[in-house]
């Protein structure tokens, strides 16, 4: 399985340090922005994600858990993202946000919350790169995967086989050597923050994930 590593719940000042021996196996880094208004937390902003574009080549998967991602849009890409993934239930237009997104060269990602459905966003499926489903209420890292995120990603499977879509299907919360058995088959990648960076050996449990 593809992995995209969340480094919400690491050390910041550490990051350097955590995140070199698992870069070698890693698909992805995950950032997770957070605006405090969008969830109830506060994480951190382009400047930092562009300050670790110089520690590492990986491909940068952003996820925008703000209220107004249109707003910002410009910066995130600018801090070298390759794919910048907006919510559904964001107060931005949905189509604008995903155009100015791909003008830029760069990958459009939708998410949806537990409470969403993907009926919900069956209008941007032809348009977007990537389709990111909540296994957990945004807002923090560490919590315990939602088996409603199952079918979720199982329905995105079949509509983007009936349909020919060209999403990444991608999976975001709880995913640990447990629950990523569930929904491997399924997803072409997933995140996982806690269970590796957390970890007493974070490789070690990188290796359990990447052989799912
Ligand atoms: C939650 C974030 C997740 C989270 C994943 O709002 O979007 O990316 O950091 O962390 P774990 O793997 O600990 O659930
Ligand atoms: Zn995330």
């Amino acid at each position: 399985m593809k992995v995209s590593l969340s480094i919400l719940t690491v050390d910041y000042a550490k990051v350097e340090e955590s995140l070199k021996p698992l870069l070698d196996g890693i698909d992805y880094v995950h950032m997770d922005v957070m605006d405090g208004v969008f969830v109830p937390n506060i994480s951190f902003g382009y400047s930092f994600i562009k300050s670790l574009r110089k520690i590492t080549d990986k491909p940068f998967d952003t996820h925008l858990m703000i209220e107004d991602p249109i707003k910002y849009i410009k910066q995130f890409a600018e801090a070298g993202s390759q794919y910048i993934t907006i919510h559904v239930e964001a107060k931005s237009d949905v189509l604008e946000t995903i155009k100015l997104i791909k003008s830029y060269g760069v990958g459009a990602g939708i998410s949806i919350k537990p409470n969403t459905t993907v009926e919900e966003i069956k209008e941007y499926l032809p348009l977007v790169d990537m389709v990111l489903v909540m296994s957990v209420e945004p807002g923090f890292g560490g919590q315990k995967f939602m088996h409603s995120a199952i079918d979720k990603v199982k329905l995105l499977k079949e509509l983007k086989e009936e349909n020919n879509y060209s999403y990444l299907i991608n999976i975001d919360g709880g995913i640990n050597g447990d629950t990523a058995k569930y929904i491997s088959e399924y997803v072409d990648m997933a995140v996982s923050g806690s269970y590796v960076v957390n970890a007493v050996n974070p490789v070690e449990n990188l290796n359990v994930l990447k052989n799912i």
